[in-house]
């Protein structure tokens, strides 16, 4: 990691799930962090918030707006951008459209324009891109198929990337990351949402048993993420980050429900499946920086229910 160390970093996104986590693992490699965050998505508590904001320099900035992004880029020489700032909902980008494209493609615009001086841009992407897939596990050659609003903006800022690599000399780094679950992930998301159920309801619904996902630990996502950005990259290079292992979600509940004791009841509504039924990531490249997971799937569920025990 002695590529990232002592570096001066931005973190677009910085109060979000990843972004917090990041900003975290950054300070303490003694990075200088600038965070970036307009909190429109962000769901951390107040305490967590200043958690982070205490650990790094904090702007409440809106990446729409090119005039602060420029100024925010005049008055901080970056070394490296990590670029997370998004809505990354796929729900709410279909809901809302314009401002799915504002966020992830202008916003994304706006961060690239600015970047010409900087040694290293990670943007990360989303499995999302590739779609119904072709082959299991999916590879970074795979096609991007991914035809819902959440992937089409995440396919264009990839394709924006590639824009300011091929014209304007830029070196990024792109991540497609798969299902990443932890402490401080809120929302409509399959873990937290199955957690707060069980803990709360002592029920687990589930849509339906069978479908199959590739989901990690943050920790684990982090460790994959600062392995990569510390390569030393091509001008223009694509990493999955995911486990490389399928978890049926029949299986995710019956974990859950074993780590919250007994009692709780799981009931498959057997509702038609949502997505592709199997999504699982070929992390061979990762794989061969030498990452590894090292908190893993059923630790990284223990930890999320104990910090899920400490909210409710
Ligand atoms: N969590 C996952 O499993 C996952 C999977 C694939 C890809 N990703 C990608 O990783 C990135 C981070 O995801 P996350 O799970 O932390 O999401 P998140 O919603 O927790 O974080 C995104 C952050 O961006 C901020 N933001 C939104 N619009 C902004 C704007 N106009 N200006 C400045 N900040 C703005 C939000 O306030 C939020 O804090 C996103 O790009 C997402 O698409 C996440």
């Amino acid at each position: 990691m002695n590529y990232i160390s002592n570096s001066l970093v931005l973190v677009t996104g910085a109060m979000g799930f990843l972004g917090s986590h990041l900003c975290k693992r950054l300070s303490a490699m003694n990075c200088d962090v600038v965070g970036v965050d307009n909190l429109s998505f962000s769901k951390l508590s107040v305490d967590k918030h200043n958690n982070v904001m205490n650990k790094i320099l904090f702007k409440e900035l809106d990446i729409t707006r090119a005039d602060h992004v420029e100024t925010l880029f005049r008055d901080h020489k970056f070394d490296i951008v990590f670029h997370l700032a998004a809505v990354a909902n796929p729900r709410i980008c279909k809901e809302n459209f314009d401002l799915a494209f504002n966020v992830n493609v202008m916003g994304t615009k706006n961060i690239l324009s600015n970047s010409k001086n900087c040694d290293k841009i990670v943007f990360i992407s989303s499995a999302a891109v590739y779609g119904e897939p072709l082959t299991i596990p999916i590879a970074e050659d795979h096609p991007l198929n991914g035809t819902d609003p959440y992937a089409i903006t995440k396919i264009i800022g990839e394709k924006l990337c590639l824009n300011f690599v091929k014209n304007y000399g830029y070196r990024v780094v792109i991540v497609r990351n798969f299902n990443t679950f932890g402490i401080g992930q809120s929302g409509d998301y399959i873990i937290p949402t199955l957690i707060r159920q069980a803990l709360v309801h002592k029920v687990i619904e589930i849509w339906n048993s069978k479908p199959i996902r590739d989901m990690m630990y943050v920790d684990d996502t982090i460790d994959a993420l600062l392995t990569i950005t510390s390569t030393n990259n091509t001008d223009f290079d694509v990493y999955n980050i995911g486990s490389g292992r399928g978890i049926q979600i029949g299986k995710l509940a019956d974990i859950i429900k074993q780590n919250i004791g007994n009692g709780i009841n799981v009931i498959d509504l057997q509702k038609p499946v949502l997505g592709s039924p199997k999504l699982i990531a070929d992390n061979t490249k990762l794989k061969s920086l030498g990452w590894k997971e090292s908190v893993g799937f059923e630790e990284g569920i223990r930890r999320t229910i104990e910090w899920f025990r400490t909210l409710i």
